[in-house]
């Protein structure tokens, strides 16, 4: 499998470009706001794009579909939509072909409620549900919560050796694994959801106090 991780502007936002490498076949995901930079990636090498997703629907990470779909023809799909060529829709535990391998779609809602990770072999594109060190942002009732279940019964369940790879570049590095995560994040270590609301309250001080940027 071939991943090509692409800083594509706004916040240090993550556009990425993965294929099968047998077949060359390859799928997009959040490619906001270089779609152009994305599309000439996949002709560099050859790839051709079959299909695309955001992880969910914030400006940030769909500001390039336009763009996108007018020089591929591949519309990028979101939570709920139906996809044309196979006519699945985006659900949780839905399944499209990327060549000789499998996308597994995983509703993981929380910082938005129509938020998916993309699974691919030993790869999961989080979007803004988790990033390396940090979770993504929700509020302090509903959001939080539905986030805590999302991470802990739909990511962490994941083997540790999967590579996590993020919507945002705001880690100390910019791609984890499950395994570091669930090790080291500290959103992660938190106990019950108690705690994990309370960082969440708490964010911006514990981030000083441990010299967080
Ligand atoms: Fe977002």
């Amino acid at each position: 499998m071939i991943v090509h991780q692409m800083l594509t502007g706004g916040d240090r936002n993550f556009a990425y470009l993965v294929a099968d490498e047998s077949t060359r076949t390859a799928v997009v995901i959040d490619p906001s706001y270089t779609p152009e930079e994305v599309v000439h990636a996949a002709r560099q090498n050859e790839l051709t794009i079959a299909r695309a997703f955001c992880t969910h629907d914030h400006h940030d990470h769909t500001n390039g579909n336009a763009g996108f779909e007018r020089m591929t023809g591949v519309r990028p799909l979101l939570f709920g939509d139906t996809d044309p060529e196979t006519d699945r829709r985006v659900e949780d535990e839905a399944e499209f072909p990327l060549g000789h391998l499998t996308v597994r779609v995983i509703h993981t809602p929380g910082h938005t409620p129509d938020s998916i990770c993309i699974h691919i072999e030993d790869a999961v594109f989080t979007g803004d549900t988790l990033f390396v060190g940090k979770v993504g942002g929700t509020d302090l009732g509903d959001g939080a919560k539905t986030e805590y279940e999302s991470l802990h019964q739909k990511l962490l369940p994941l083997p540790g050796s999967t590579r996590v790879f993020p919507g945002h570049d705001v880690g100390v590095t910019p791609e984890s694994t499950i395994r570091h995560e669930r090790e080291t994040n500290p959103f992660l270590l938190c106990r019950d959801y108690e705690s994990f609301v309370d960082l969440k309250r708490n964010w911006a001080a514990y981030k000083k106090e441990h010299g967080i940027a």
